[in-house]
């Protein structure tokens, strides 16, 4: 808003509710439609009463009301604002719900609602402090000597991450024994180049991250699909093919939240899984792609934290569902042979990392925004979580069935018998919303998933209302 405006508004007001109510829900549907965003200011209530022809004690208690729900924030002697650590609801690829009052216009709409396999939302990350880091990157020394540094990444971001893993994760690994890569996926080829001769094995869970099978293919690699129950990886499948395959070199896991069903792998298969290792003398592939996101239950730290290091782990990691994917930032630590190896490989490569970006991203760490952001944006998904679950179990527990994920940004949601997800994606297309169904994560087409993975963190409540609305009308054969 200018400074200065006033705010014409629409109020709908229902006989049994008070005024202030009304116009408070008038406020927030001008929140949620981006007309007045984060930080924007308020009119005075002397000046919105007059506007609107309401007493000013009606206006008062709206604003009261609002910031007590967090949506806006009065601040001494300057006035009421949007609150700041709202979404900016307003931008600008504003997703159209097709004008479908006559159920004749949806097809010809092109906007495209898009749900994705649980992508965060960068409209709430912390562009302005990340700005000022890169400005503050530019000028400094390591930056300005201009010469080239240490392929496995700035040591100043090691240092930081490290010790952000040592704390919130419990690894006790340090600077020297991690690498930054441009994302996770960079890692995981350089993890599969340096650990697997052509011609080896990895194997890898399906459903499952069909990145990770690209990378490791590259790489020369062969995969080999283990199947995943509702408790995660299958160990006796795991156990099966490691007898059978002698060049077996690797596995692959997401345990913390497996991609793409979410479950977390109990500590019995925890413990099973790395004696398998040892005793088939494999090396662990861990994705811990996002921890940060767990809501419910203890902790669960990864397989790389234990002390035992008897079987040895490259762990994975990634900055994309902090903040966003366009943001380049992953990192694997390894055992120092194993490192030593994918260090040279990235040499080859990509002589070293992009150390504007990396300066940036330690002050981020070291002056807490990274883990205030994490805290902000764990409140934002869990409420997400939780609309879409809701939305769920409204629309559509009459085709399907989910398990309410302790974590992760995405719900699996599966298929009664007899419904194909394709044929269901097929349908959801046409009205404009796109939809991952369970083939796109399965390693061979005879076991895909009559499933979708949704992920929920990329959408604000209303896009989640919108999408489920679409999912429940692209039912097949309805
Ligand atoms: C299983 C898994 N691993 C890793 C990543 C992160 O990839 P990157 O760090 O390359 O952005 C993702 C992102 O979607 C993922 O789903």
């Amino acid at each position: 808003m200018g400074k200065g405006a006033t705010l014409a508004i629409e109020i709908k007001q229902d006989a049994r509710e008070p005024v202030f109510l009304a116009l408070s829900r008038a406020i927030i549907a001008e929140i949620e439609r981006g007309r007045l965003k984060p930080g924007d200011p308020l009119p005075g209530t002397r000046a919105l009463s007059k506007n609107l022809t309401l007493n000013r004690n009606t206006v008062d208690a709206a604003y009261h009301e609002l910031t007590m729900q967090g949506w806006l924030v009065a601040e001494p002697s300057r006035g009421t604002f949007v609150a700041g650590d709202l979404p900016d609801f307003g931008r600008e690829s504003a997703l159209t719900e097709p004008a479908d009052a006559d159920g004749q216009n949806v097809r010809t709409h092109r906007q495209k609602l898009n749900i994705s396999d649980g992508l965060p939302d960068a409209r709430i990350a912390p562009t302005v402090p990340l700005g000022r880091a890169f400005r503050k990157a530019l000028t400094s020394p390591p930056f300005l000597k201009s010469a080239y540094g240490d392929p496995r990444g700035c040591l100043i971001l090691r240092k930081a991450l490290s010790q952000y893993l040592k704390d919130e994760r419990g690894l006790t690994l340090g600077a020297d024994d991690m690498l930054i890569a441009r994302g996770s996926q960079m890692a995981l080829y350089l993890a599969a180049s340096a650990i697997a001769e052509p011609g080896s094995a990895i194997a890898v869970e399906t459903p499952g991250y069909p990145l990770a099978w690209a990378a490791f293919r590259a790489a020369g690699a062969r995969v080999v699909g283990v199947p995943v129950d509702g408790g995660g990886i299958s160990l006796k499948s795991l156990e099966r093919i490691a007898e059978r395959e002698d060049r077996l070199r690797a596995v692959y896991v997401t345990p913390h939240h497996q991609y793409p069903t979410a479950v977390t792998l109990g500590a019995g298969r925890r413990l099973r899984l790395l004696d398998l290792a040892r005793r088939h003398r494999l090396t662990i592939i861990e994705d811990d792609y996002d921890h940060e996101y767990r809501f419910a239950g203890h902790p669960v730290l990864p397989l790389a934290a234990r002390a035992d290091r008897s079987a040895p782990v490259i762990y994975v990691g990634s900055l994309s569902k902090i903040l966003a994917p366009g943001i380049r930032v992953g990192y694997a630590m390894a055992p120092p042979e194993v490192l030593r190896r994918m260090s040279d490989r990235r040499e080859a490569v990509d002589r070293q990392g992009d150390v504007f970006l990396e300066l940036a991203l330690s002050e981020l760490i070291a002056d807490g925004t990274l883990r205030r952001h994490v805290r902000k944006a764990r409140r934002v998904y869990l409420a997400r979580r939780n609309h879409l679950a809701a939305l769920l179990a409204k629309h559509l527990s009459h085709v399907s069935e989910f398990v309410l994920p302790a974590g992760g940004l995405a719900i699996w949601l599966r298929l009664n018998p007899g419904l194909s997800a394709e044929a269901w994606a097929v349908n959801a297309a046409d009205l404009g919303l796109s939809l991952l169904p369970g083939v796109h994560f399965s390693l061979g087409p005879a076991r895909a998933p009559e499933a979708f993975r949704l992920g929920f963190a990329s959408l604000d409540e209303s896009e989640l209302a919108k999408a489920v609305r679409l999912i429940a009308k692209s039912v097949p054969g309805a």
